[in-house]
């Protein structure tokens, strides 16, 4: 381990392929001085956790001698002030309405919270990650997530794909949304264990960053880590064809995963994406079944008795029964005339 010297950037080892940048350097002063301000649409960061002796990647690693020697730490008396520093960074070259996850631990969550409280920057969720190959314990129980912090920039419009994976018609086989519980705030995503092969110590899987980055960016956009470790978060952005920027302050990492960026081909994530199976869009323009329309009706009163907004309830069927907005409308003031009974929360 190395101590952490942020010094200055000088003249950083740079690299550059196919439109994507990485710098060789501590992410404070490397941000400030190459980056613009309001230029990067998503920033994913995992910072080092700031635990002397962090020893939680020997589970998944199993064996030492393919992890990438040379992380950086932060040593825990610095913790809050290093998250402030780098955390207003974020703030500054993240284009208004732009989004960021931030990967923490428990042990300095509160550094990483504080600091984002003081910052202008806008909690959206704040996402538990359940991971497996948590570390085994008898008296106590067994510590198997880490929070992702996701924030926003005010200012713009915030990025959100709702369909990026799933249709808001499909369903499980058991009928719940799989759109819906792809986006609840607690996320379940294995490790990758990767037998024989290197990698950076506490590597994210490519699973959970390909999520953030298909529901909160959008091709040709630029997603920035300022922690690159194992370039996890970057070769997942180019495979998701985006754009993607960097730092890493440890020589020996930097080198070893700027040689195989090299060979990445942009987009080669897509074809293995998951992507949404709309509704049944050929029913448009089809007339009503009395079933169909019975089935409407009473996901209509489900929903507004959830609590969703005529609006939304309205745009949600529009999607699951594959039928535009005006031709829900249509029948719902058939079977709900105005001035008849209220079809609001709780009513049909
Ligand atoms: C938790 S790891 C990131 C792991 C990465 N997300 C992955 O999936 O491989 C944190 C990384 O930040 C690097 N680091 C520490 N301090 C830094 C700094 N000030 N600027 C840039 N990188 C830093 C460490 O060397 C380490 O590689």
């Amino acid at each position: 381990m190395e101590p952490h010297d942020p010094g200055s950037p000088g003249e950083p080892a740079r690299f550059e392929v196919g439109g994507n940048v990485f710098y060789n350097c501590d992410c404070i002063l490397g941000a400030r001085e190459f980056v613009a301000e309001n230029s990067v649409d998503l920033v994913i960061c995992d910072p080092p956790y700031g635990i002397r002796g962090d020893k939680l990647h020997r589970h998944y690693n199993r064996s030492e001698e393919f992890v990438v020697d040379g992380y950086v730490e932060v040593a825990e008396p610095d913790y809050g002030e290093f998250s402030a520093r780098w955390i207003r960074e974020a703030e500054r070259i993240l284009r208004p309405g732009g989004s960021i996850y931030i990967v923490s631990g428990y042990t300095n969550l509160y550094h990483v919270l504080h600091a984002l409280r003081e910052t202008r920057l806008e909690e959206v969720n704040h996402v538990i990650w359940k991971y497996n190959f948590g570390v085994f314990t008898r008296q106590k129980y067994v510590s198997s997530h880490y929070h992702v912090l996701f924030y926003q920039k005010p200012g713009g419009r915030r990025t959100f794909n709702l369909e990026a994976r799933y249709g808001l018609g499909e369903r499980a086989e058991g009928g719940g949304s799989l759109n819906y519980r792809d986006r609840e705030d607690v996320w379940t995503i294995n490790r990758e264990y990767k037998p024989g092969r290197e990698k950076n110590k506490n590597e994210l899987p490519t699973a959970l960053l390909a999520k953030m980055i298909q529901y909160s960016s959008d091709e040709g956009e630029t997603v920035c880590d300022l922690f690159l470790g194992g370039f996890s978060t970057a070769i997942t952005a180019i495979g998701l064809n985006r754009r993607a920027i960097g730092f890493e302050v440890s020589p020996r990492i930097f080198e070893r995963r700027t040689r195989e960026i090299s060979a990445l081909i942009p987009g080669f994530l897509l074809p293995g994406a998951r992507r949404p199976v709309r509704g049944p869009a050929g029913r448009r323009g089809q007339a009503w079944t009395a079933d169909e329309t019975e089935r409407l009706l009473r996901e209509y009163g489900r929903l507004r008795a959830q609590g969703w907004g005529k609006g939304a309830a309205v745009e949600r069927l529009g999607s699951e029964f594959g039928r535009g907005r005006w031709s829900i409308e249509r029948v719902l003031k058939r079977a709900h005339p105005p001035g008849g009974p209220s079809p609001g929360p709780g009513g049909g």
